[in-house]
């Protein structure tokens, strides 16, 4: 770890892993949050990184900033629109002050699996959310996957009621606070970098995160195990400015544009498994996972269900039934 990782992140972890750009180039910086080892986002962002870099070598060039090191997910759109970082791939999570469209991705027990979010976010319904954020000038690229969430807390959780009374750190939506008020907890909005730290202090009780965030961010190591719920999903859209991607040369933004279908493509395809292997390496490092019975299961989709009801004017009728849709 260096001064700029979060004290979490995975070992080895290096900042970024930039080799400079040439003269004339046109430079892309591309901010995230997540460790870039062993991560769905990281991973794609390097592979972003390595493909611009190689196949539009002297126009364009990518530098890749990982862990926060340049921004965090609440600065980083302000940024963006003010033109001080080209490219980023935030939660879906984290677009509360530009669309409430965004939020049918928060619904709790919407989506039955990744695959379910996947040709949800292929749909026309799920592509038009792209476009959701135009008018703010902000353009979404593509969807990139990290995974289904699970839920811990410094106690066993296996019925709704294990969780009331406790601090749950949330992302920053509206959804997430009221999922965690429906359950009688309290949710504190809270930045990625500051969730190690607010757990392993007792700022916070609990957290709800992907397998590969749970592992990257090391959460495990301050959580009493991990209930195995898949109770919502971790995804990401990958973003840029109206105003700099209308702004580029045609044959630069067609060929950017092709990349990154590519490189969503390849990297959401495998990351399923990159999950699992998550998720086992939380395991292999002696952290107890609990599953669900089908009963109790029961009990949290029910106790969460008036949450999709509250927030459904928000995203829509039309896109709930598409996103139930896609459950098959
Ligand atoms: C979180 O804040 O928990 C996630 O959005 C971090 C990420 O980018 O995976």
């Amino acid at each position: 770890g260096d001064a700029n990782s979060p004290s979490g992140s995975a070992e080895g972890e290096q900042v970024a892993n930039n080799d400079g750009c040439d003269p004339g180039e046109q430079v892309i910086k591309f901010s995230h949050v997540t460790n870039s080892d062993k991560h769905p986002k990281g991973i794609a962002a390097s592979l972003l990184q390595e493909r611009v870099n190689t196949e539009m070598d002297g126009r364009m060039c990518m530098e890749v900033f990982p862990n926060s090191m340049l921004y965090d997910d609440d600065k980083v759109l302000e940024a963006m629109l003010l033109g001080d970082v080209q490219m980023a791939a935030p939660s879906l999570s984290k677009f509360e002050n530009y669309t409430t469209r965004l939020r049918i991705f928060n619904f709790p027990f919407l989506f039955d699996d990744i695959d379910a979010v996947d040709r949800f976010q292929a749909s026309s319904a799920g592509q038009s959310l792209l476009d959701s954020m135009k008018d703010k000038g902000l353009q979404g690229l593509s969807f990139w996957h990290s995974g289904m969430k699970q839920l811990s807390a410094d106690r066993p959780l296996l019925e709704p009621a294990d969780a009331r009374g406790l601090k749950f750190r949330v992302e920053n939506s509206d959804v997430l606070v009221a999922v965690f008020d429906q359950l009688g907890a309290n949710p504190q909005k809270m930045s990625f970098s500051e969730v190690y730290g607010a757990l392993q202090t007792g700022v916070v009780d609990g957290q709800e995160n992907s397998w590969s965030n749970i592992y990257g961010q090391k959460f495990y190591e301050v959580q009493d195990g991990i209930t195995n719920t898949d109770h919502g999903v971790l995804d990401y859209m990958v973003v840029t400015s109206s105003r700099w991607w209308n702004g580029l040369e045609e044959e630069n933004r067609r060929d950017l544009a092709r990349i990154v279908g590519e490189v969503t493509t390849e990297r959401n395809d495998a990351v399923t498994q990159l999950e699992e292997e998550a998720r086992q390496a939380v395991a292999d490092a002696g952290t107890e996972i609990r599953e669900l019975t089908p009963e109790q299961r029961e009990q949290w989709v029910n106790a969460l269900r008036p949450v999709w009801q509250r927030f459904t004017p928000d995203v829509g009728a039309d896109t709930l039934r598409a996103a139930q849709a896609a459950n098959q």
